[in-house]
């Protein structure tokens, strides 16, 4: 393991994946820094990040072998990780938001983004992008449904310890995935599953609102819903987003 600490970048992921293409990259290589020029988000959003304040942080990882059908087990293990992380330091009402923002209280304090590199049919190395909203107590107005550890707990949080318990469950994670512990990675995502069960609304890519429960996660990463007329049907994350 190798921890590169950066007092500013544009982009920890991009960061990586740009060391990467001139060197080959140790396993668990993490770039931490202090502040993001540029953050990247899901679905080519930004991730915004006030200095000093937060984790941003990224790690490489080759050392498992995975099959692309297998991706969301991959999914599963790093939001896993950050959950178990922040299950330990008793935040309250964790969950996980489909497909991997973390929650607690229905507000979001972290977000991931997952870049894989693939040859052939498997996954040859991956970067987790992790942005964890920690000691940052203003946000702007527009995000209303965001919070951080200290809002939520009004406890100051130690970066450094965090980010050495959040690799370490990570590391833990993902050696459930190479020993092929699917069932075990399915079923603890799908306990901490946001809204699992629960009669909901959403809102699908036509802007049309409708009904639906969710029932599960499909076999290659969906989102599986139960509708009014008990028909199940599966969105992909561009196809739906939660009200
Ligand atoms: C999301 O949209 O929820 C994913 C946000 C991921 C943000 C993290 S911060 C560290 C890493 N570097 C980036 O540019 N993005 C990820």
């Amino acid at each position: 393991m190798k921890i590169i600490k950066l007092n500013a970048t544009n982009s920890t992921n991009s960061f990586l994946k740009e060391l990467g293409q001139d060197t080959a990259l140790e396993n668990f290589t993490i770039v931490v820094t202090n502040e993001q020029k540029k953050g990247r988000g899901q679905q080519d959003s930004q991730w915004v990040s006030e200095p000093f304040k937060n984790l941003t942080f990224s790690v490489f990882t080759n050392e498992f072998d995975l099959e692309i059908r297998h991706q969301k087990y991959l999914n599963f293990a790093i939001s896993l990780a950050l959950f178990n992380t922040l299950s330990s330091h008793k935040i309250p009402n964790l969950s996980i938001k489909w497909p991997n923002d973390i929650l607690s209280a229905n507000k979001k304090i972290c977000g991931i983004l997952i870049e894989n590199n693939i040859k052939g049919p498997k996954i040859n190395s991956s970067i987790i992008g992790v942005g964890l909203n920690v000691n940052q107590e203003r946000f702007l107005d527009s995000l209303n449904n965001v919070s951080s550890l200290k809002n939520i707990c009004n406890l100051e949080f130690d970066l450094d310890l965090l980010l050495l318990e959040i690799i370490k469950n990570l590391k833990k994670t993902i050696h459930l995935l190479l020993l092929n512990e699917y069932l075990k990675l399915e079923t603890d995502y799908l306990n901490a599953l946001y809204k699992k069960n629960i009669p909901a609304m959403f809102k699908d890519k036509n802007g049309l609102l409708f009904m639906g429960k969710i029932i599960g996660v499909s076999k290659y990463g969906s989102l599986q819903l139960e509708l009014e007329d008990e028909t199940i049907k599966e969105f992909g994350v561009k196809e739906i987003s939660f009200l």
